[in-house]
């Protein structure tokens, strides 16, 4: 039985990166850097027992678009540990419970993971979402087009209009993050060893894309992003990837589910991977829906019973209204027409997989079509796409 369940202190944190050093450093002292490119409001939960802090969590304050409107406030969680000998006795799924609470509290109704098993995390309440494609690309296939002319290097004042073309990209989609400018300086700055090679595609004045990276083999190299907001800085940027043919065998780049990159020449020895994004979640109910935009032409009601055994306080039956893009979530009193788990609805909440998806994966149970398809059309909108990892 844990003793304590409760935030670590800022002194304690020495603590916490001993169980840290132990669970991901094989030892290695020195401090773990899980606040450096987070929005401020990042904590650590920690359980004791009779021997000391044995488990802790750690849930980054980050924010993520959904769409063009909101921003979300994501719980992303790291640092996941317990000290071997305290191992199996529940403690990091307590600690991941006292996170959510947490979470909660502070008004993060999102949460997001990478996860070390699927299952681990699917019992308190994370289920994979998003689809992330995955670009293997012999540089020898790619073509130099007219449109490389208007590639060039990035400069340095060239940092918000980048950034701009960033949000733009990231507005697609529900999940991207929105950066802080310690994590633009991680993407863009160059490092003590090396040198990072950005590359933008500017029209009429407008950067309309650009690619990164650093570091890499002559064999293969991984680009950190790539971003075009339209078709031709895509078959740009794809012509100076050719220009690297000296130096790069094959680069390799990740894209959402809807990139076009197959639409500009498909060739037999382009390698394309797929698998889920992430793990997340829905941590309140109530106030994830009703942050939420849906399109202009939802309008009505739908009552759903939702089942969550790590977060009590969203099972229960809600009744969800949405006139004029506002949504109105209040406690149901009348039969409930969709009945699914927080898994089923945070898939859908992200949009990957989207709620007929759901359903037919058998993972909901519909008492209403009609009520059925007010939920689908309410959490109708982008893809989820998320380029960070932590
Ligand atoms: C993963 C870890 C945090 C679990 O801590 P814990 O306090 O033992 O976790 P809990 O007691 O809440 O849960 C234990 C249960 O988790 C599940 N579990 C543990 N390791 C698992 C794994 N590798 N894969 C799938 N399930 C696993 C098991 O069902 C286990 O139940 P059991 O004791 O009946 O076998 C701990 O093993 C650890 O610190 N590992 C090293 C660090 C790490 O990899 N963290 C994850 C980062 S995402």
């Amino acid at each position: 039985m844990p003793a304590q369940i409760r935030l670590l202190e800022k002194e304690e944190i020495e603590e916490a990166n001993y169980i840290w050093s132990q669970a991901f450093r094989r030892g290695r002292r020195g401090d773990s850097d899980w606040v450096d490119n987070t929005h401020g409001g990042t904590f650590t939960c920690g359980v004791w027992d009779q021997n000391g802090l044995q488990a802790v969590v750690v849930v980054c304050d980050y924010r993520v678009h959904l769409g063009a409107e909101v921003i979300a406030p994501m719980g992303g969680i790291g640092g996941v540990a317990c000290l071997p000998a305290s191992r199996g006795k529940g403690y990091a799924g307590d600690a991941l419970r006292y996170a959510l609470q947490q979470m909660r509290e502070r008004g993060f109704y999102l949460s997001a993971l990478f996860p070390f098993s699927w299952d681990y995390y699917r019992r308190f309440g994370w289920e994979w979402v998003g689809v992330r494609r995955e670009y293997r690309v012999p540089t020898g296939i790619l073509q130099v087009v007219p449109e490389t002319g208007n590639v060039r290097a990035y400069r340095p004042e060239d940092r918000s209009a980048l950034i701009a073309t960033y949000t733009a990209f990231a507005q697609r989609y529900r999940g991207a993050f929105l950066r802080t400018d310690v994590a633009w300086d991680q993407i863009l700055n160059s490092t003590e060893k090396e040198h990072t090679f950005t590359y933008v595609y500017e029209q009429d004045g407008r950067i309309e894309g650009y690619f990164t990276y650093r570091g890499g083999e002559e064999k293969e190299t991984g680009l950190r992003e790539w971003v075009a907001l339209t078709p031709r800085a895509y078959r740009g940027l794809l012509g100076l990837l050719r220009r690297h043919e000296m130096q790069v065998e094959h680069f390799k780049w990740k894209a959402p589910a809807d990139d076009p990159f197959w639409a500009f020449g498909y060739h037999w020895d382009i390698e394309t991977s797929i698998e889920p994004a992430t793990q997340g979640r829905v941590v309140d109910v109530p106030r994830a829906l009703e942050a939420w935009r849906p399109a202009p032409s939802v309008c009505g009601r739908v009552v759903i019973h939702v089942v969550d055994d790590a977060a009590p306080w969203n099972t229960g039956t809600w009744q969800v209204s949405c006139e004029d893009r506002n949504v109105q979530v209040r406690p149901g009193t009348a039969e409930p027409q969709v009945t699914l788990d927080i898994q089923a609805l945070s898939q859908a909440y992200y949009g990957t997989p989207d709620l007929d998806a759901v359903r037919n994966a058998g993972r909901l149970t519909v008492h209403d079509e009609a009520g059925y398809r007010l939920l689908r059309d309410l959490l109708h909108g982008p893809i989820m796409w998320i380029n960070d990892s932590f």
